[in-house]
């Protein structure tokens, strides 16, 4: 028998739906590709009568397929990216709480249900930094930054990569990140002057990072556990937390409203919640902090009490009218003169 075949195939039936069958769930997943996959196969081998299909999507681009689906979702279950659009996914009502028991979880994971009412779970934490390749800066006699005001120089024009803040949670939550440490005008003005300096805008928040490892950019913003990855597999790539001090992303877990396959979608947030596999996270070279209090940090898991880290605002960053304005000016204060399709 399939695992959760009966209940939900007839409660299908009887709606008439076209739904793929009760024994899949259907993931999107906005971590990194090989934790994706890592956590799909995990779910599979304990849970052999579930297929799990999983796409890779940027957080901010996973926000506008649930809002373009809702009322006839595709998605379950939406696991890893950046908070705040998962908040603001709750807000919508485009998200449910799945009652999933949360005792273990670390005080800012649990911020994000209470926020929430309990549709979005925290999942891991990770700060925001700049990283740059030694080898080019090196080449290019180029001073390294070490603080955010130093990518305004024009030394660095060209040479530095970022994501847009519109499909990238990690480029939102440095958005976002600006504006509470500099106030809202001087951020913008802050991040124009750096776009002078933008060689491209990414549509995933990691993409700048792997480009500066591989030396096809000189200085990559994105969260500094996956410069660690990098730098730990051998990239010339030095990360740095910026004098300034710096916001951090709490990722999230949340189970879409009107899943096809509710239970299926619980049994996921409960799986992703334990403390045995939040450990496996450094296998496939992820380093954020985990959320579950018994799961265990890895060694190469930046050390977030040593970095200047601000209050961020998840409940004030993570709503939508802020994201739907702070978007739109940066649409037209700073702009990505070749958006990617
Ligand atoms: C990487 C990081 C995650 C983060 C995600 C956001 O995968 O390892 O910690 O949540 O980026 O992705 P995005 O493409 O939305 O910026």
């Amino acid at each position: 028998m399939k695992k959760f075949g009966l209940v939900s195939s007839a409660v299908l039936m009887m709606a008439g739906a076209t739904a793929a069958s009760a024994d899949e769930i259907s993931v999107v997943c906005s971590a990194e590709q090989d934790w994706c996959d890592l956590m799909v196969a995990a779910f599979e081998a304990e849970n052999t009568d579930t297929d799990v299909l999983m796409v890779r999507k940027s957080t901010g681009e996973t926000l506008a397929q649930i809002r373009a689906e809702a009322g006839n979702p595709k998605i379950d279950v939406w696991w890893g990216g950046t908070g705040d659009p998962h908040l603001i996914a709750a807000e919508e009502g485009l998200t449910q709480a799945s009652g999933v028991d949360t005792s273990d979880l670390l005080g800012w994971a649990q911020n994000m249900a209470t926020i929430s009412e309990g549709k979005a779970i925290g999942i891991y934490a990770g700060a925001l930094a700049m990283a740059y390749n030694s080898e080019i800066l090196d080449e290019k006699d180029i001073a390294p930054p070490a603080c955010w005001a130093d990518l305004e120089d024009p030394r660095f024009v060209g040479e530095i990569q970022v994501a847009n803040p519109n499909s990238s949670g990690t480029a939102y939550t440095e958005l976002a990140t600006f504006v509470q440490l500099f106030g809202e005008d001087e951020a913008y003005t802050k991040l124009a002057a750096i776009g002078q300096n933008v060689n491209s805008y990414t549509k995933s928040g990691s993409a700048p990072s792997k480009a500066a490892a591989r030396g096809e950019t000189g200085v990559s913003i994105g969260f500094m556990h996956d410069m660690v990855n990098l730098a730990a597999q051998g990239f010339p790539l030095v990360a740095v937390a910026p004098c300034e001090g710096t916001g951090y992303e709490v990722g999230a877990v949340s189970v879409i409203e009107g899943a096809r396959n509710f239970e299926g979608a619980k049994a996921w947030v409960e799986f992703a919640l334990r403390a045995d596999i939040q450990s496996r996270a450094p296998e496939t070279g992820s380093y954020q902090v985990p959320s579950n209090s018994n799961a265990e940090v890895a060694p190469e898991s930046p050390d977030l009490a040593s970095i200047k880290l601000i209050d961020y605002d998840f409940a004030t960053y993570g709503s939508s009218e802020t994201r739907a304005r702070l978007l739109a000016r940066w649409d037209s204060d700073v702009g990505d003169p070749n958006p990617q399709q």
